[in-house]
């Protein structure tokens, strides 16, 4: 295996967990790599059910080690619920380590976050409010808090000092609601700091050594490339880069150590929130493949808009992640149905194009352009 990355090479919820559990068991060591808990999976297994949203799936396979990348921004509150969830049912996380690169998501992430939605309006991105966009842009502009400053006590009350008298302002004089309490959040996350502690590692020096040693590493994908802030649907989109790009940058493992790039595709297409979708199903079919699949977002609930695949989404998703294989997931959705239809290209303006424009204008005007097949009507989810 080497270095294999795990891309969604949609709009995220391809059912990437399904792939990376099933690849797990090979691996050595898995590293999530970008996003935040705005993704999430459910496992169910021999230890129960479980929600996960920042916990890498290896984490179920003795002897396989679990890490949180650099470019992951981390709700400490989160991750500890997640640990203490895993270890009350006991599933032992000796072996997950944390990035001190990472960056910390903040209670005014996740308030802004959601100011920020309610003030666009009918323009809003439809985020998980997770606190994330909020996140990512404090990092860009350098203003961000990483997981190593937990473990520095005076620092990190300085630097919390210096960044909330900025962000009261914004919070008290742009929105009109209450400041937050520096001590507060300092006594709060000191808290979270020494519960994760043991695990915070400088982890791009636990990947080399794992790269010595020529253990098989898998870089787990959040999100999907349509999603992505450069070549996704901007901006609606997330943050961070979910493309195997993404996976070098956010787990400190280079680009040529990266030896399959797997996307994994729906074999129809979902979207949650706001943002073109050519394939776009507002009718019957589209409910019909809701309800099968029971497409509902699994961190914020929402029901999935669906439609059919779109080859030119996936061709695009393709060359911008240099895949080297492909996953078709939930097959089995389309068992019943009579007739199936492809998106091979668009129609823009009386013209047949079959790239993925970057103008979200130009997206909302292209029409598919359909190959239609047969269905098969008979049921799948036995093959393996
Ligand atoms: P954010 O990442 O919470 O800022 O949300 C930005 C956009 O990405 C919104 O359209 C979300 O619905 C979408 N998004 C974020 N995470 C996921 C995911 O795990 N699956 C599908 N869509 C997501």
């Amino acid at each position: 295996m080497s270095v294999i990355a795990v891309i969604g090479a949609q709009w995220g919820d391809e059912g990437k967990g399904k792939i990376v559990d099933l690849l797990a068991e090979k691996a050595r060591v898995v590293v999530r790599f970008s996003g935040g808990d705005n993704a999430g999976h459910t496992v169910i297994n021999q230890y129960g059910e479980f929600g996960l949203h920042i916990i890498p799936s290896g984490i179920f396979y003795p002897g396989v080690t679990c890490i949180v990348g650099n470019g992951v921004v981390i709700n400490p509150e989160i991750l500890i619920g997640e640990i203490s969830q895993l270890e009350q049912r006991g599933v032992d996380t000796g072996r997950l380590f944390i990035s001190d690169r990472a960056h910390l998501i903040m209670p005014y992430h996740t308030l802004l976050d959601g100011l920020e939605e309610e003030s666009r309006g009918g323009n809003a991105i439809g985020t998980t409010r997770k606190g994330i966009g909020p996140a990512f842009a404090d990092k860009t502009a350098r203003l961000g808090i990483r997981v190593g400053d937990l473990l520095e006590k005076e620092a990190l009350l300085k630097r919390l000092r210096f960044i909330l008298e900025s962000k009261n302002a914004i919070l008290t004089r742009v929105y009109g609601v209450k400041p937050l309490s520096v001590d507060e959040i300092y006594s709060r996350y000191c808290r979270y700091g020494e519960l994760l502690a043991p695990r915070i590692r400088e982890t791009v020096v636990m990947l080399s050594e794992a790269l010595d040693r020529n253990e098989p590493i898998m870089l787990e994908g959040a999100q999907g490339a349509l999603l992505d802030p450069d070549f996704g649907t901007y901006p609606y989109t997330t943050s961070s880069s979910p493309l195997a790009g993404g996976s070098c940058l956010g787990s400190g493992i280079g680009p040529k150590q990266v030896k399959s790039i797997l996307g994994v595709v729906k074999a129809y297409c979902t979207r949650v929130g706001g943002g073109p979708m050519p394939t776009e199903l507002t009718d019957e079919t589209g409910d019909s493949i809701r309800e099968l699949a029971h497409e509902y977002g699994t961190t914020t609930g929402r029901p999935r808009r669906c439609g059919w695949f779109d080859a030119v989404a996936t061709r695009f998703s393709a060359r911008v992640n240099s895949l080297t294989g492909i996953a078709i997931t939930r097959l089995d959705v389309l068992d019943t149905l009579p007739r199936l239809k492809i998106c091979t290209g668009y129609k823009l303006e009386g013209e047949v194009i079959n790239y993925f424009p970057a103008s979200i204008t130009a997206l909302s005007k292209c029409q598919p352009v359909y190959e239609e097949l047969p269905g098969w009507q008979s049921a799948t989810s036995h093959i393996r």
